[in-house]
């Protein structure tokens, strides 16, 4: 039963091989040496100076990596560090919990957003060695909906005992939100766009913030903590405490080089369809490790439900992609999720 999997009793034996529904088919298991990806480093600070230098230098940058795999860090952010570490941390409470006391907070099969974990539920195949725990968020003066207030809902699933816990991640997620609206500004420059074209557009999201927990495994080169999919999301800010994230360009695999200060931006196909294609949404996964557990926590950027994603005038030419919703769109992930890149094309 995968559901014990995780308590005390597999640790005491050691000869134990984990459940082979973790086990990935041969040619999708993690190489144990890949390549690191030389990706852009922006400094945020340098693009809010206003110093026109530093502005296109960093609007340069940003273009190159999204051009290539869509893949950027960024530095001094802004974020406050306290409450950025505090977020990482409180993980510990919720997913050293009991399952029983995790499981209040249950995610629905049709919905994205509450607790899944692979270790209960049914019988598959390539499961990912991961818990996840996620939010929907909307900036709340102008959500009417109180499940897309993070606190509300933490409270309203896991009791009063996780006041403070929903009070951090809804401060997170606001953070988030407005630190995914200056990079915006920059994409936006970068496309040689109005620097608040996107901002306008983003300004009501209707987003996700998930916590992902990844044990430490002992058969670590034969599990995925996620499978290899892209973001069908449109801009993803990830804050991670050790390395783990590996994207697929130039034919294989390649890690995104931990830096304890910097947040990992990606593009998700929402963003792609918006640059008519100039913008990649590009494959990635995550790898555990036999040492540690890895936590990460991720903001997906997505427009509120009901916009029409379309390219602006200036990008369009012949249309990569026809309009939609990203209500759409979500529906169709949530029926056809799939661990490969066609998502977008697919759906299309
Ligand atoms: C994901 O892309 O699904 C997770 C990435 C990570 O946790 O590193
Ligand atoms: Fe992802």
């Amino acid at each position: 039963n995968p559901s014990m999997f995780f308590g005390s009793t597999v640790i005491n034996n050691q000869q134990n091989q984990i459940p082979q529904e973790f086990v990935w088919p041969d040619d999708k298991k993690p190489s144990p040496n890949v390549p690191i990806l030389q990706i852009p480093l922006i400094d945020l600070a340098s693009v809010l100076s206003g110093d026109q230098f530093l502005v296109s230098e960093a609007t340069r940058l940003v273009a190159e990596g999204a051009k290539q795999h869509g893949f950027f860090l960024v530095t001094n952010h802004g974020v406050d560090e306290g409450l950025m570490s505090r977020a990482c941390t409180l993980m510990e409470t919720f997913f050293k919990s009991p399952t029983c006391e995790k499981q209040k907070a249950q995610r629905n099969h049709d919905e994205s957003w509450g607790y899944t974990s692979s270790f209960v539920g049914k019988f598959r195949k390539n499961l990912p060695w991961k818990e996840m725990l996620s939010f929907r968020f909307s900036p709340q003066e102008k959500s009417e909906n109180h499940s897309q207030i993070v606190k509300d809902y933490i409270v309203k699933k896991l009791g009063d005992g996780y006041n403070n816990f929903g009070s951090v991640y809804q401060e997170y997620a606001e953070a988030m939100s407005n630190l995914s609206l200056r990079i915006m500004e920059l994409l936006a420059m970068s496309l040689g766009l109005n620097r608040s074209h996107f901002v306008d557009f983003f300004e009501d999201n209707e987003s996700i913030l998930r916590l992902n927990y990844y044990p430490k495994c002992k058969q670590p080169n034969d599990v995925l903590g996620s499978g290899p999919h892209c973001d069908p999301t449109s801009l993803t800010i990830l804050q991670q405490d050790h390395s783990g994230l590996q994207v697929f360009v130039d034919n294989q695999w390649q890690s995104i080089p931990y830096n304890p200060q910097a947040l990992v931006v990606n593009i998700g196909d929402t963003f792609r369809a918006l640059t008519n294609g100039r913008y990649k949404s590009c494959l990635h996964r995550a790898v555990v490790n036999s040492e540690t557990e890895r936590k990460t926590l991720v903001f997906f950027l997505s427009p509120k439900m009901d916009k029409v994603v379309k390219p602006p005038e200036e990008l369009e030419g012949e249309r990569a992609y026809p309009d939609f919703t990203w209500s759409l769109l979500h529906e169709f992930v949530m029926k056809h999720y799939r661990t490969d890149d066609n998502t977008l094309k697919e759906f299309a």
